[in-house]
């Protein structure tokens, strides 16, 4: 209020300060008005009566005088007018002169010495007067004065008018400025910011969790630094809330939120200081030839996303075929480096395979065969014994590169990763078997009928079972993996604690579902300063009112020719949208040394193309297809601009692009267009789930999300976030590191510790 009072006051004073200006510069203007105006009449005047006056003055006819300067006295505004000799002595005047001004007149003797006309303004009384006089001359001789007197009055009477007259406007003025001074500030300064406080005040109290004030208007450009400022704190303190409502839930259920510090606090105490072994085919970053320089590139697909940030939190080894181009040159005699470049938290070892390895162990058996083996996309796995013993080769060139490293260390903690390893966790325990492994198969695992189709089906398993555990993302896959093994291996198998014993070693295998770091969920990782919509759009030369998002690996298992013949049918069907709904694919190459995959390039390349044809405008594209590798910080803003965002993958294990979508969402909205037949839709049940061979489904759920009201959009999406805050990547790896531990503490005969 005081600020508004000062305002006012302020602007009150302003507006005085001018009122009194213009008034005085008013004043004076008319004042010269009417003096020279009333100068000029006298003087006309004054010129008629000199003619008539002189010679009765200079033939002394008195009585004549006296007719002729009564006859002219008597005008408006006129007090009258004297006729003196040149001595001074009066000779006739107007009637009652001599009692309005009494006393000698000072132009006459004035006129007399200087012998030219005299004026001014005197006060009489309260009547100001102007009085001027004239010689009177007769031939080249003053025979007498003339003296005209004429009341000046209505002049301070105008000026005085003229100061009333603005005082009123100037009242009027303050008013008015005082009623629009406290509308505009109520309307644009303390309207909003009560409405900023009040929304506040609800987060405060729990009242509610809009991430801005429901209703604020537009206001001035100037408030917008405040209100995104409080939009911030409002957003880290709801951030802060969750974060302790959260952790108070799950203290209550004896556990407690996981996150890089925890992990690594744990992963402490599990160790007790020693490292972590992670081995995967795909390295975290690998470096590549870019002209005269080296680039790093984290990488598309899940594997890395998922485990980057444990290892970051762990420190550990992580051993990975080098596969960039630049990457021997940049790793020490050891073929290690310290990873992150910049913030280097773990080490990396790389390990080098020639290009007959690569094409038999990658491309061939993993690639050709396992792949579409156990992903459910109607796509025929190829097996070649060449890939087979290139595949058997290099998993003992992995086996071979991890010995050395965990050569003096009693109870190394292994984990392997994916289909491309699983004769890994044998080869490590043949040598090591005191080594406690674990392997993760990151893809789906088939039914056992799908799966018999593997010439090497028996190899494949005997080589997984080598691991004390064998994690899968859903329990789906784990009983599919199961019946696998009861079908094929001799080994007892108990249903009840879900193990698998051959040869007195018994591997357990349980669901541990993956998923992203989700240190940005907890207000780590707060940004607002990234593109929006409009700015993106515009990058890419595009207008458009809604924005849909894909972002995928191209790969056949991931539904992307399905997908974009969904968005044709609703178009389709809701051509109301043409013009105002762009889908973006950001889509990685992947795999490109595959026929399939190359097919799948250009039948995507085609798609696209057929469905711009036919609807595209000049400023508008259904479809915009970026072929590009897109790093996390270029993707980022596409997942926080998204109206909707497109998983519909036909067959994935997990699919983190579902999760990551999820957790770049701080703003609470969004909708989520997921694949029924991802992994990641048991636990996000709050997406639009659809079957991506239905397309008339596919194409009424984009409908349905583009229309979805806010409230129920933010309802969705905040719980999805609740589910992937609490069940993200570091308790993912601290539950299978528990476990792994459990049993290598149960083995040493150390006691056994508790599950977390
Ligand atoms: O989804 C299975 C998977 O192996 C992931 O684990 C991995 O991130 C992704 O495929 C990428 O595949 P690639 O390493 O062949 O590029």
């Amino acid at each position: 209020m005081k600020i508004t009072l000062r305002l006012i006051v302020s602007l009150v004073l302003v507006v005085a300060l001018s009122a009194i200006a213009f008034s005085f510069y008013q004043v004076r203007e008319e004042k010269t008005r009417l003096r020279s105006d009333l100068e000029r009449r006298t003087i006309t005047l004054a010129e008629s009566i000199q003619e008539s006056v002189a010679p009765l003055v200079e033939s002394d006819s008195s009585e004549k005088l006296g007719r002729i300067v009564q006859r002219f006295g008597n005008r408006e505004r006129f007090m009258g007018i004297a006729v003196h000799d040149t001595r001074g002595q009066l000779l006739a005047s107007t009637a009652d002169l001599e009692r309005q001004i009494p006393g000698a007149v000072p132009q006459v003797v004035r006129v007399l010495e200087e012998g030219r006309p005299e004026g001014g303004f005197f006060r009489v009384g309260d009547q100001r007067i102007y009085i001027s006089g004239y010689p009177l001359v007769s031939g080249e001789e003053t025979v007498g004065v003339l003296t005209l007197f004429h009341n000046a009055s209505y002049i301070d009477v105008r000026l005085k008018e003229i100061w009333e007259h603005n005082l009123l406007r100037f009242l009027v003025l303050s008013l008015l400025v005082v009623v629009i001074t406290l509308v505009v500030v109520r309307w644009s300064i303390t309207g909003p910011i009560a409405q900023v406080a009040g929304w506040m005040r609800d987060l405060r109290t729990g009242k509610t969790r809009e991430a801005k004030p429901a209703v604020l208007p537009k206001v001035d450009a100037a408030l917008d630094p405040l209100i995104s400022e409080a939009t911030r704190m409002a957003k880290t303190l709801a951030v802060a809330r969750a974060k302790a409502e959260k952790a108070a839930r799950l203290a209550a259920r004896g556990e407690s939120l996981w996150t890089s510090d925890r992990l690594k606090d744990h992963m402490r105490a599990v160790l007790g200081g020693k490292k972590l072994y992670l081995v995967s085919n795909r390295e975290p970053y690998l470096h590549e030839k870019d002209g005269p320089n080296v680039r790093c590139i984290v990488p598309a697909g899940g594997l890395v996303t998922a485990l980057d940030p444990v290892m970051r939190a762990c420190d550990g080894l992580w051993i990975a075929h080098g596969s960039g181009d630049a990457d021997r040159e940049t790793a020490d005699g050891n073929d290690t480096l310290r990873v992150p470049p910049g913030e280097p938290a773990y080490s990396l070892k790389r390990v080098w395979l020639t290009r007959e390895e690569e094409d038999g162990y990658y491309y061939g058996f993993s690639n050709e065969g396992l792949w579409p083996l156990c992903h459910i996309t109607h796509t025929r796995p190829v097996f070649r014994l060449e890939d087979w013993n290139h595949y058997r080769k290099v998993n003992e060139k992995f086996a071979e590169a991890l010995y050395p490293e965990i050569a003096g260390e009693e109870y190394p903690l292994v984990l392997v990763q994916d289909y491309h390893l699983a004769l890994l966790p044998a080869l490590i325990k043949e040598k090591r078997p005191d080594a406690k492994v674990a392997i993760f198969w990151h893809i789906p695992w088939p039914n056992p009928e799908a799966y018999g189709i593997c010439p090497w089906r028996q190899e494949i398993l005997q080589g997984m079972l080598g691991s004390d555990i064998i994690g899968f993302h859903i329990q789906f896959h784990c009983n599919n993996f199961l019946e696998t093994v009861d079908r094929f291996l001799e080994s007892k198998i108990d249903w009840e604690q879900f193990s698998v014993t051959r040869g007195g070693h018994a591997t357990l295998i349980k669901p541990f579902p993956i998923s992203v770091s989700s240190e940005e969920l907890h207000g780590e990782i707060v940004s607002d300063d990234h593109p929006g919509k409009e700015e993106l759009l515009r990058g890419i030369g595009v207008k458009a009112e809604f924005l849909g998002v894909g972002v995928d690996r191209i790969d056949y298992t991931k539904g992307i020719p399905e997908r974009f013949r969904a968005i044709e049918r609703f178009f389709e069907k809701h051509p109301e949208y043409l013009g105002r709904f762009t889908f973006v694919e950001l889509g990685a190459p992947s795999r490109i040394h595959i026929k399939k995959y190359r097919d799948l390039m250009t039948e995507i390349e085609e798609a696209v193309d057929k469905v711009n044809w036919r609807f595209r405008t000049k400023t508008w594209m259904p479809i915009v297809f970026l072929k590009a590798h897109h790093t996390h910080e270029a993707i980022r803003p596409w997942y926080q601009a998204a109206d909707v965002c497109m998983v519909t993958s036909l067959h994935d294990g997990m699919n983190l692009v579902a999760k990551e979508f999820v957790a770049a969402r701080d703003d609470e909205d969004g909708v989520l267009v997921l694949s029924q037949f991802t992994g990641a839709s048991r636990e996000l049940k709050d997406a639009v789930i659809v079957n991506p061979y239905d397309i008339e489904e596919m194409a009424d759920a984009i409908f349905l999300a583009i229309g979805m009201e806010p409230a129920e959009r933010s309802g969705r999406m905040r719980r999805m976030r609740a589910n992937i805050s609490e069940y993200n990547v570091f308790r993912w790896a601290g539950r299978m590191i528990t476990e792994l531990a459990r049993l290598r503490l149960a083995e040493s005969g150390a006691g056994s510790e508790s599950a977390t």
